[in-house]
């Protein structure tokens, strides 16, 4: 098991999450942030502190929220780690509760999930 970071994140950002982890588990992307599933320890500490509850556990992910699984996965390998708030998008509230932000990962994310 591990936590994924899902589309709600996306444009949003805001990065409440990443100094709760103990293993420095997230790597941050321009408009986005990931969990690497290998580094991961399931300890939820994060979850809570997302504004826009995009951080879910793997089992508890939607059939089309599956895809962020492997994007998780391979973002992390390319991202650097992030452990502390940095500079949130200066739009970010108004990307809250838009749907499918996915598309925007378009350019960052070139292999197939
Ligand atoms: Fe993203 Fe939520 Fe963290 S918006 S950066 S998962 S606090």
């Amino acid at each position: 098991m591990a936590y994924v970071v899902t589309d709600s994140c996306i444009k949003c950002k805001y990065q409440d999450c990443v100094s709760t982890c103990p293993v420095e588990c997230f790597h941050e992307g321009p408009e986005y942030v990931v969990i690497d599933p290998g580094e991961c320890v399931d300890c939820d500490m994060c979850v809570d502190y997302c504004p826009v509850n995009a951080i879910k556990k793997d089992e508890d992910l939607t059939p089309d929220e599956m895809v962020f699984l492997s994007i998780n996965k391979e973002l992390s390998r390319i991202w650097p780690v992030i452990s502390s708030k940095g500079t949130v998008p200066s739009d970010a509230d108004e990307w809250v509760g838009v749907q499918n932000k996915i598309k925007y990962l378009e350019g960052v994310y070139t292999s197939k999930p």
